[in-house]
């Protein structure tokens, strides 16, 4: 039988694992189970570390006993990739193996004072002071902040720091860190995609910077070590895949980018999932931004493999306003209904939804913008916001794809797109209307996965998927041509924009 690869796919809202065949890139086997998350407080996100992790084992669990059931012999799986949400953040204690207080998620609000103050510190009061080193504004969004929080808020982590027993992770290191044996050797690290995401990472030196670490005040001691995105950093201990390397690791907008093979400079995908984040391959050198865009390390195959950066768009809400919609609102009952609604309304008529419910992030980073429905007339019913929502969607995606042109200068000709939205017909059509021009989506969806599974099937010392162009696995994809001209796209598009301005401004 071919040799197998397998993914650990820990999202916002879901974990999945999913095992490929490393020589057709097939789909053999998966699961997936929900993550439940809780909002203690308005603006705050919170996940529970051990749910994490026990989603983690259900997952490689019910997975190998399906490969049982259909007498394929788990020994196959030669290694296992780890893709995640990036920027959530833990801290636990190395002795107990106890996370000290709930992951923060990255949508996560209550560090905006944390970020006024920090902004403030800077001499020239500017978010983009750290930009040079990091890619990044300081934001709530990245790690950081939220670690700053824990130390100033949370005892048992200021203790523990104190006696030498804290670790930090992004949800990567933490999952690493138990799959590897936990407080009986468990393995602390993190690869350079997902370090990137944390803003005590200089993406020039890539590695921790302590200047970064100095101006968030964070003790370099709890960090992580950095390693390349395709490497074997340990060996599964006490599951069902106990002696199986995990050799790759990268934040789950990387995996996708390279799951939709981009592998060379200008190539792009977007994924909509929780939030919506369109990356765009710029090399071996970082670009920076001129119109709010975030630059990122894409990946790092490789101990000894050059990093190649990528200029991110980050989109806060974008599967999640449909969650909102089923769970807050009750106007839909499932996901899948919300395109059955948009679809029985056929327009917005009028009507504009911003969901900035953590703010506004690229191109804005607006962190006291606030979601704001408007338009809205006696004939509007759930069925006009339904569509106004999956139009949200498309119009944030229209302006970071402006951003992301105008900063490079080549249009984008024409879009990758991936995720779990993606199955949504008629969102695709809108987002091929209103960017005017067609939308590519590969047939086979779980392009994170795969990502991450071509990072640890390639790693020294596994070497069972060769990532040279002449050996990706060949997927095939479905095209969605723009249906509207362009000035209608232009006028709803303008439409849009006034109604952002009224969500930044809202309280003037
Ligand atoms: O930066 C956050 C991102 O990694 C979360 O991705 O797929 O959970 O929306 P997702």
């Amino acid at each position: 039988m071919d040799p197998l690869v397998a993914a650990i796919d820990q999202g916002t809202s879901s974990t999945r694992f999913l095992v490929f065949n490393a020589k057709t890139a097939e789909v053999i086997s998966q699961h997936q189970v929900e993550i439940n998350q809780s909002f203690p407080k308005e603006g705050w996100v919170e996940e529970d570390p051990k749910e994490i992790m026990q989603s983690v084992y259900e997952c490689m669990e019910r997975t190998c006993e399906k490969l049982c059931e259909r007498n394929i012999d788990v020994s196959n799986i030669k290694a296992v990739g780890v893709t995640n949400q990036r920027e959530t953040t833990l801290v636990w204690d190395k002795e107990t193996g106890e996370p000290l207080y709930n992951a923060i998620v990255w949508l996560d609000l209550r560090t905006q004072s944390t970020v006024e103050r920090l902004i403030n510190k800077a001499p020239e009061i500017n978010k983009n002071h750290l930009k040079h080193k990091t890619g990044l504004p300081i934001s709530t969004y990245f790690s950081a902040v939220k670690l700053r929080w824990l130390l100033d808020n949370v005892d048992e982590v200021a203790q523990a720091v104190m006696s030498e027993r804290a670790m930090f992770g992004t949800v990567d290191s933490w999952i690493i860190w138990c799959l590897t044996g936990g407080r009986n050797g468990g393995v602390h690290c993190t690869d350079v995609s997902n370090a990137s995401r944390t803003m005590l990472f200089n993406i020039h030196t890539m590695d921790w910077d302590p200047e970064l670490c100095r101006y968030f005040d964070v003790p370099m001691e709890i960090l992580p070590k950095v390693r390349s995105s395709s490497e074997i950093y340990g060996y599964m201990k006490s599951t069902s895949l106990a002696g199986v390397p995990i050799s790759g690791c990268l934040g789950d907008q990387s995996a996708a980018l390279v799951g939709q093979m981009c592998f060379k400079e200008g190539q792009a995908k977007n994924t909509y999932g929780t939030g919506c984040f369109l990356l765009r391959h710029t090399g071996t050198k970082p670009v920076m931004s001129d119109h709010g865009l975030l630059t990122t390390v894409a990946y790092k195959m490789g101990k000894d493999e050059p990093a190649c950066y990528a200029l991110e768009g980050s989109v806060a809400i974008a599967g999640a306003v449909v969650r909102w919609l089923k769970d807050n609102m009750g106007i839909v009952k499932s996901s899948s209904e919300i395109e059955t609604l948009a679809a029985a309304a056929g327009s917005s008529y009028g009507c504009y939804f911003v969901p900035a419910f953590s703010g506004l992030y690229a191109p804005y980073w607006e962190p006291s913008a606030r979601g704001i429905i408007c338009g809205l007339t006696q004939f509007t019913n759930r069925n006009h916001l339904a569509f106004a929502a999956l139009e949200a969607v498309c119009f944030q995606t229209r302006e970071i794809l402006d951003a992301m042109n105008q900063d490079s200068g080549v249009p984008l000709t024409q879009l990758k797109v991936d995720g779990g939205m993606t199955a949504n017909r008629l969102l695709m059509q809108l987002q091929a209307d209103i960017l005017c021009i067609p939308v590519v989506r590969p047939t086979m969806s779980e392009t994170t996965a795969l990502g991450a599974a071509m990072a640890a099937g390639a790693a020294e010392g596994v070497e069972v998927w060769n990532l040279s162009p002449d050996h990706l696995p060949h997927v095939t994809s479905e095209k969605y041509e723009p249906q509207i001209n362009l000035e209608e796209s232009e006028f709803r598009f303008a439409r849009w924009k006034k109604a952002v301005q009224k969500a930044m401004n809202w309280e003037t």
